[in-house]
């Protein structure tokens, strides 16, 4: 008998979390305003709101904690760190940041000006926010395939290079401050991209001379799809792939809370002295120096030990094959998911999943809040809450799919969470006809909504 696959890691903590009744969880969510970021940690059983910042360090980490050099300057955590991003992305210029979206700040400070337009593959929500925040246009070329969830391709979160084509005819390059590439591709179902699309829309952005950035939160990811997908690149190891991704690019911005496997920090890697320059200047005025960028020494340190950690197979089969246990359990009992099952979360198809809740009344935000009174689980609505109003018209922008993430944390959860989180949505599922109204909002915020949004049960 073949022996069954079983995780390259034992438990040395353990963290309690709380069960809760349906009953206590009907009042908790009403007095949330059914905005499941409202509810507080204990309310919550299985928390799936992000993959962010949520994972466990390994013991490696955590002894690195207890090193940090915690001087303002020159700080021998952050010499570690700069050579261990030196070493994965082969990237010659290093910026520490506090997060990801303090990366695309400092960076975007230096690079994005009023009326310029930067293509992209479905941009992250905070990457598309910092560019409309200076007034700019965030163009989205990626494929048309990732917005059927049924469709199944290897790389849903690949660019098309017709379209980006388009954009590049279409405006001059002065307006072009760069094309920002997001691996794997989190709007579009945490879907990877394919070196052979990395290096198509590289000749292209070479071809106009535009540079090319890469949104790398979940790099050492997408270098295991390209392992486990695309021909030749089979025996190559996680390491040797991210490398050759980040060898056709100009630099990138790292949200290290994903594939640095630590709870908070980012950074920003460059190939240009210039734009480093640049840079540099705006992240002592937002970040910190530029041997901390607002991260502590211990962190630089856990960090270093953490991508070297994250860009490891037997790790990335264990985190990426826990996310498609629990995604092949929900295609088997019918319920509908973007196929195939991307890196790093399930992506619940909310337009497919409760038709009968009209769009008006944000079906997606409807589905999570259900699943949070049904199973105690959080997720979080991608769809039209989340996509928000058009900045000139201030109409609701209705994205092309409307989505709920499951995000699983990194070597939190087992496989019997898995197994709990599957039969509550299949539940729910079966009664999905029930589900007619959804919600309005009753108060806002001007940009990025979604995290304050209150909500009223229609
Ligand atoms: N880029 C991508 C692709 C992301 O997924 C995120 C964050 C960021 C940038 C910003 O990084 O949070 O460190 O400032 N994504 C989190 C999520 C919030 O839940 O997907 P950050």
């Amino acid at each position: 008998m073949e022996l069954p696959y079983a995780e390259p890691y034992k438990i040395k903590m353990v963290e309690s979390i709380n069960r809760s009744t349906k009953e206590q969880r009907l009042k908790w969510i009403k007095k949330a305003n059914y905005n499941l970021f409202n509810l507080t940690s204990d309310k919550v059983f299985i928390d799936l709101l992000t993959d962010s910042g949520t994972g466990a360090m390994s013991d490696k980490q955590w002894a690195e904690m207890m090193i940090g050099d915690e001087s303002y300057a020159g700080s021998s955590s952050f010499l570690k760190l700069k050579k261990t991003v030196k070493k994965i992305t082969g990237f010659n210029y290093f910026l520490p940041t506090h997060q990801g979206r303090a990366a695309e700040n400092v960076l975007f400070s230096a690079m994005v000006k009023e009326g310029d337009v930067v293509p992209g593959n479905s941009h992250f929500d905070t990457t598309k926010g910092h560019i409309e925040f200076r007034k700019a246009t965030a163009v989205d070329c990626t494929i048309d395939e990732a917005f059927d969830t049924s469709k199944i391709h290897p790389f849903k979160g690949n660019i098309d290079i017709q379209k980006l084509k388009i954009v590049f005819k279409k405006y001059p390059v002065e307006k072009i401050p760069f094309v920002i590439l997001t691996i794997t591709c989190n709007s579009s179902g945490g879907q990877p991209v394919s070196m052979q699309n990395v290096k198509e829309v590289s000749k292209l952005c070479k071809q106009y001379n535009v540079p090319l950035f890469f949104d790398s939160a979940r790099f050492a990811e997408n270098a295991y799809f390209i392992k486990k997908r695309e021909k030749g690149y089979e025996s190559k190891t996680i390491k040797e792939i991210a490398k050759e991704v980040f060898s056709y690019g100009d630099g990138m911005t790292m949200s290290a809370k994903k594939d640095g496997l630590v709870n908070m920090g980012g950074f920003i890697a460059l190939n240009s002295k210039e734009i480093f320059k640049q840079a540099t200047v705006f992240n002592i005025m937002f970040e910190g120096f530029i041997t901390y960028g607002g991260m502590n020494g211990r962190d630089m340190g856990a960090l270093a030990v953490g991508l070297d950690e994250a860009t490891e197979f037997n790790y990335l089969e264990s985190r990426v094959e826990q996310v498609a246990y629990l995604g092949n359990k929900l295609v088997e009992f019918g319920v509908p998911v973007q196929q195939p099952i991307g890196g790093h979360a399930i992506f619940l198809d909310a337009n497919k999943f409760v038709p009968n809740i009209p769009r008006e009344e944000y079906r997606a935000q409807a589905l999570a809040v259900e699943i949070y009174i049904v199973g105690g689980i959080r997720g979080v609505e991608i769809g039209t809450v989340l996509a928000d109003r058009d900045p000139i018209t201030r109409e609701n922008r209705y994205p092309e799919l409307e989505l709920v993430r499951l995000a699983i944390p990194r070597r939190t959860y087992s496989n019997n969470h898995m197994d709990y989180i599957a039969v509550a949505l299949k539940n729910i599922y079966d009664t999905r006809n029930e589900a007619k109204t959804g919600y309005i909002i009753i108060e806002e915020a001007p940009i990025m909504r979604h995290f304050t949004t209150k909500f009223k049960k229609v």
